[in-house]
């Protein structure tokens, strides 16, 4: 790839403004607390979270079946594909079992960095170090959209090795950035990655419930919240030059379900897949 573009690289005179708690506004790591039943949301958080909820009762759902996926996502990282190493970035307020306590229940060395930008997350960032003895975790205070920045954080070296395989997990963020920042993003930081690294997504579609998504669009939207959906194909696309995992990508309830409840085609919004870079 050629070198990242002007917006993607750190600069110091130019900062991605300051965020601070601005409990007064919805945000959507706290929307998606709300929606999950947590309690370290706002009542600006929880009037966004029922006018959704009133609008589509099904919301709750589908963000817990995207949880779930995330948790299924991990499993196989660590089980099948033998990851041990992770770089989680959007990782969301704190909900258990947290990624690095389903990888290393796989495996107790498992290392995890998690990086978000919303500084409530970062309040609860002690409940992502709980690490087994065996294992790491490290919390950055980062942005997605600052790639060079996070890869250049001293704690994401003294917790992973950059040398060995990585999978970077993009767990339910990628729907907040349009294309022409989303695409550059994952190709750079996939681009730092060694061979033998994945990456796995889930990402947000109106596909499989185009009402629904488009009732919870305006709602995000009205609160602030810029969101964009993607096709199928468009999710395909993060993937060029990754070998694809069975079976593709995949609407969520379809991506390697485990015996939890079965859900329809239309109780999801998202799409999952997980590719390694040959
Ligand atoms: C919907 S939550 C998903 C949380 C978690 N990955 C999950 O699936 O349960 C999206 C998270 O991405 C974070 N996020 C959004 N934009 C980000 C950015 N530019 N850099 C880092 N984190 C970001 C939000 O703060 C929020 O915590």
């Amino acid at each position: 790839m050629s070198e990242a573009p002007s917006w993607m690289r750190p600069d110091p005179n130019d900062p991605i403004p300051a965020v601070d708690l601005r409990t007064d506004i919805a945000h959507s790591a706290r929307v998606y607390d709300y929606l999950l039943g947590g309690k370290d949301n706002f009542p600006a958080d929880r009037e966004a979270g029922e006018k959704l909820l009133a609008d589509w009762p099904g919301a709750r759902t589908a963000a817990r079946a995207a949880r779930a996926c995330m948790h299924r996502i991990t499993r196989r990282l660590a089980e099948v594909h033998g990851v041990r190493q992770f770089l989680d970035i959007g990782t969301g307020i704190p909900t258990a079992p947290n990624l690095h306590e389903i990888a290393q229940e796989v495996d107790p060395a498992c290392r995890v960095v998690y990086v978000d930008n919303d500084p409530i997350v970062l309040a609860h960032a002690r409940a992502l170090l709980t690490s087994t003895p065996e294992g790491r975790t490290a919390y950055l205070d980062g942005d997605l959209r600052r790639p060079d920045t996070i890869l250049a954080q001293p704690a994401l070296h003294t917790t992973l090795d950059l040398t060995r395989p990585v999978a970077l997990t993009l767990i339910n963020v990628l729907h907040f950035y349009p294309d022409e920042e989303a695409y550059p993003l994952v190709e750079r930081l996939m681009q730092a990655l060694p061979s033998g690294s994945f990456l796995a997504l889930t990402v947000g579609t109106a596909d499989s419930a185009p009402q629904e998504v488009a009732y919870a669009a305006r709602r995000y939207r009205d609160a602030g919240i810029e969101n964009y959906q993607r096709t199928r194909a468009e999710v395909e696309r993060f993937f060029t030059g990754l070998e694809l995992d069975e079976p593709g990508v995949a609407l969520a309830n379809r991506w390697h379900p485990d015996d939890g409840p079965a859900l329809d085609d239309h109780e999801v919004i998202a799409y999952a897949g997980i590719g390694r870079k040959p």
